[in-house]
C-alpha cells in the first residue's frame, strides 16, 4: 500500500527558536521527512529565525546533524538531505528588540502561503505576534503555529488568546497539542465515527468505564525547571489526556470539518464534573538503585528543589455529566518514570445481563484497548468456549491488530505527529488544533483542583521509579470493584 501524498502550496515557514530543541528534535526532522515523501513543493523555504549569529550554512549544517540525529537510520540519504538543505535560510533575530526584523520583513514572501512556528519561551509569544505585525511581516492570510504550554492557568491563557486576537483571527491561530497529531489518535475518530460496529454501543448502557493511560519511562532530568512549575496536571492533563478523552466522548459532528469536531470536544471539556480530593492521586518518584550501581536521581534532585510540592505522576476518576455517559467513570493516569513507556484507551465493556452458561470463572469483561505507542495497533478481546471436549467453559481470546502488521510498510512507516501537524498548518487545516477557547475550558477544569492542593498543602505520595505509581492510585478504581489495566514494561 502506498501513502497518498496530499500536495501543498508553496510556502515560507518561518520557525522562531529555529535552533532550539524541539526545532532540532521534531521541526526539521518531520520536514525532512516529508520531504522524503515528496510533499515539499519547488520553492518552499524555512526561515530559521533565532538569537544565534549564523548564516544560511550555519542554519543548514545544524540541521544536517539535527536530522542525522533525530530522523530515524532507514531515513539517511545524503543526496536528499542535500537537496532538502537548499530549502533552509536563517535570519538572526532578537524577538524582544529590534534586530533582525527588517531582514525578515525583506525575506518573507507575501505572495505564498506564510506560516510563523512561535517555538520559543511562551513569555515571547505575544510579543512576536505584535512585531510580526509592527514591522509588517504578517498579512491577514498568514498562519501562526503556537506551542505548549498555552498559559499556566486559565487567567494566563486569556491575556495570551487576547494578545494573539489583538493581531492574528482565531483562523490563523495554529495551537498544537501533538497528541492530536498521532496517528492512532486520529483513528479515533475513523474508528468510532467509520464503522457501525462500535457506535451504537458507545454509551453509558454498554461501557462500564473507560481508562486513559500515558505511561512514560523518563524522568524530567534537564527541563526540571519548566517541569516543576507545571507538574503532571498542567504538564500532560489539562491537555494531552484531555484530548484525548474528548475524542473518546464526543458526540459524532455532523462533519469532518475543525469547527464542528471541536465544538463537540468543547461540549465534552465543558460537561466534566469538578474533581474533589477523594478522586484525585498525586505522586512523585523517589530515588532508586539502578541495575549499574548508580543511584537514580528522585524527582526533587531532577528539579533541584529539596522542598517540590509538585506532582510527576497524577491519577484521577471524573465523570462526564451527559445523557449518554451517566454512570460511566473515566480513569486517566500519567507519570514519569513507570515500568513501561505505554499510551493506551482501553474502553471497557459491561456484563452481559445474564449469563446462560453459569461459567462466571473463565468470564472477563470486553475490552477495546486501543494502543497509541509503542505498537500502535488496536485488541479487542472477546469471549469464546475453551476448545475441546470438557463442556461449555468460557475463555477470552484477543481480536488484535497492529498497523504494522496489518498495513505493511505504511503502518510501520507511521508519520510522527509534527510531520502531519505542520503540513496541516500549510494547508490550512485546523482540525488537528486547539481552539481557544477548547484550551480556556480545559484550565477552567483544571485549576480549582491545582488551587485546591494548594489551599491544602497537598504533598504528593512517593512512588518507586519503574513501578506502576504510587499504591493510592490503586484504590481509585479497587473501591469501584474494578482495577488498572497492567503497565507493561
Ligand atoms: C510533552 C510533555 O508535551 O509530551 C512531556 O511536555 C512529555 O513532558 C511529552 O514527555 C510526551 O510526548 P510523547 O509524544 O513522547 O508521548
Amino acid at each position: 500500500m502506498v501513502s497518498r501524498v496530499i500536495p501543498v502550496d508553496v510556502f515560507d515557514l518561518v520557525i522562531f527558536g529555529g535552533t532550539g530543541d524541539l526545532a532540532r528534535r521534531k521541526v526539521l526532522p518531520g520536514l525532512y521527512r516529508r520531504f522524503l515523501a515528496g510533499q515539499m513543493p519547488e520553492g518552499a523555504r524555512i526561515i530559521g529565525a533565532a538569537r544565534a549569529d549564523l548564516d544560511d550554512q550555519g542554519f543548514r549544517d545544524m540541521a544536517r546533524a539535527a536530522i542525522g540525529e533525530f530522523a530515524g537510520a532507514a531515513k539517511q540519504d545524503a543526496e536528499a538531505i542535500g537537496q532538502f538543505l537548499d530549502h533552509l535560510h536563517y535570519v538572526a533575530i532578537d524577538a524582544t528588540g529590534e534586530g533582525g526584523w527588517d531582514r525578515l520583513a525583506a525575506i518573507v514572501r507575501k505572495d505564498v502561503v506564510q506560516a510563523f512556528y512561535f517555538s520559543v519561551a511562551p513569555s515571547l509569544f505575544g510579543e512576536l505576534a505584535e512585531r510580526l505585525h509592527h514591522h509588517g511581516i504578517a498579512t491577514a492570510q498568514s498562519r501562526i503555529v503556537v506551542e505548549k504550554p498555552f498559559g499556566h492557568d486559565l487567567g494566563t491563557a486569556q491575556a495570551l488568546n487576547a494578545t494573539l486576537a489583538a493581531h492574528f483571527s482565531e483562523g490563523q491561530i495554529y495551537r498544537i497539542d501533538h497528541y492530536l497529531g498521532k496517528e492512532t489518535v486520529q483513528n479515533l475518530m475513523a474508528v468510532r465515527f467509520a464503522n457501525m460496529l462500535f457506535e451504537p454501543l458507545w454509551n453509558a448502557q454498554y461501557i462500564d468505564h473507560v481508562q486513559i493511560t500515558v505511561a512514560e519511562t523518563v524522568g524530567v532530568g534537564g527541563r526540571g525547571a519548566y517541569y516543576d512549575r507545571s507538574g503532571a496536571m498542567r504538564d500532560m492533563m489539562q491537555n494531552h489526556l484531555m484530548q484525548l478523552l474528548c475524542l473518546i466522548a464526543m458526540e459524532p459532528p455532523y462533519k469532518f470539518d475543525p469547527d464542528a469536531v471541536r465544538d463537540e470536544k468543547l461540549k465534552v471539556i465543558r460537561a466534566l464534573d469538578p474533581v474533589g480530593p477523594e478522586d484525585i492521586v498525586r505522586g512523585q518518584y523517589r530515588g532508586g538503585a539502578k541495575k549499574d550501581g548508580l543511584g537514580e536521581p528522585s524527582y526533587v534532585e531532577d528539579a533541584a528543589n529539596p522542598a517540590s510540592l509538585t506532582e510527576s505522576y497524577v491519577a484521577l476518576k471524573v465523570m462526564v455529566a451527559n445523557w449518554r455517559w451517566k454512570g460511566t467513570p473515566f480513569y486517566l493516569r500519567t507519570g514519569k518514570k513507570l515500568r513501561g513507556r505505554t499510551s493506551e484507551i482501553a474502553i471497557v465493556f459491561r456484563e452481559p445481563p445474564h449469563s446462560i452458561f453459569g461459567d462466571e470463572e473463565g468470564w472477563r469483561e470486553n475490552v477495546l484497548a486501543i494502543r497509541l505507542q509503542p505498537n500502535e495497533g488496536m485488541n479487542l478481546t472477546v469471549m469464546i468456549k475453551e476448545p475441546g471436549p470438557g463442556g461449555m467453559r468460557l475463555t477470552e481470546v484477543p481480536l488484535d491488530m497492529s498497523f504494522a502488521d496489518a498495513l505493511g510498510e505504511d503502518g510501520a512507516d507511521i508519520p510522527d505527529a509534527y510531520e502531519r501537524l505542520i503540513m496541516d498548518v500549510i494547508r490550512g487545516n485546523q482540525t488537528l488544533f486547539m481552539r481557544g477557547d477548547e484550551v480556556e475550558a480545559a484550565w477552567a477544569w483544571t485549576d480549582p483542583i491545582i488551587a485546591g492542593w494548594e489551599e491544602r498543602g497537598d504533598r504528593p505520595r512517593g512512588y518507586d521509579p519503574g513501578s506502576s505509581g504510587p499504591e493510592d492510585a490503586l484504590m481509585l478504581l479497587h473501591r469501584d470493584g474494578r482495577r488498572w489495566r497492567e503497565i507493561r514494561e
